[in-house]
């Protein structure tokens, strides 16, 4: 064979390999754009099922999910505590609440509850000691008795006026059992030393100065230096948060509004 020959036939060869690897390179590169293609295909129709391609049970389903949210976000506070109503009584977080936006049903309650009764007891014994009076003008009111006081009100001052300082039937804190008015139903008890030293120290037995100097617009109603709510010593000392008294209102992020 001579040399030129052998180096054509050398040269075919080398040739013919590097098509068999450009082919080959080339179905690969056919195989990966197909697959590809395939994938996305796919991807998409599994996108199109998620929306619109689900049963009416899946989407009732969702739907339902969804408004069990809604009902028990209405359920909450504004500042997220659950807000629940058993036999027509509003508790949150173990405290009933009574106020303009919340009420209790008309034949509620029946007296003192043994705790406040003992808490105010016990707070009445140490003021006794330090020479100072403490005297309970009234403690639980039945919807019936409200109402009577209220209308007094009413006709003696007029409704708007009576609104800031008496609850209506059935809207009053007396209901529950669980606060009462001291000594004098006038704001200036609240300079009085015996009114200074309740401010002070009643959160220790567990009662708050329900309506606060300044948070008229919160509570609903006027500042009453006379009347202590019980709500057990840890919140009661939350709320006094120093001498500068958080209502339950603001503590619970509530409103006191009546309905109209
Ligand atoms: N004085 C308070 C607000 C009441 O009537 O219950
Ligand atoms: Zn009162």
């Amino acid at each position: 064979m001579s040399r030129s020959n052998h180096q054509g036939k050398k040269k075919t060869r080398r040739t013919a390999k590097r098509r068999r690897f450009i082919s080959i390179l080339i179905l690969i590169l056919l195989l990966c754009i197909s697959s590809v293609i395939a994938c996305k295909t796919l991807y998409k129709e599994q996108e199109k099922s998620d929306t619109t391609g689900n049963t009416e049970q899946e989407y009732d389903n969702k739907k339902e999910d969804k408004s069990k949210d809604d009902k028990s976000s209405k359920n909450k506070t504004s500042k997220g505590y659950t807000i629940v109503t058993k036999d027509g009584v509003t508790s949150i977080d173990g405290i009933k609440i009574v106020n303009k936006t919340y009420s209790v049903p008309e034949n509620y309650g029946n007296g003192l509850t043994p705790e406040c009764e003992k808490a105010y007891k016990d707070m009445q014994k140490d003021m006794q000691e330090l020479n100072l009076p403490c005297k309970m003008r009234t403690g639980y009111r039945s919807c019936s008795m409200q109402r009577e006081i209220y209308n007094k009100y009413v006709r003696e001052d007029g409704k708007a006026n009576a609104d800031t300082y008496s609850a209506r039937p059935c809207y009053s804190e007396h209901h529950l059992g669980e606060c009462m008015d001291v000594n004098s139903l006038d704001q200036s008890f609240g300079d009085t030393p015996e009114g200074k030293w309740i401010a002070d120290n009643c959160w220790k037995y567990g009662f708050i100065i329900r309506y606060p100097k300044g948070k008229e617009d919160i509570t609903g109603y006027m500042y009453e230096p006379w009347h202590i709510r019980y709500v057990g010593k840890s919140l009661a000392k939350k709320l006094y948060n120093g001498g500068d008294w958080i209502p339950l209102e603001e503590h619970f992020g509530i409103t006191s509004k009546y309905p109209d």
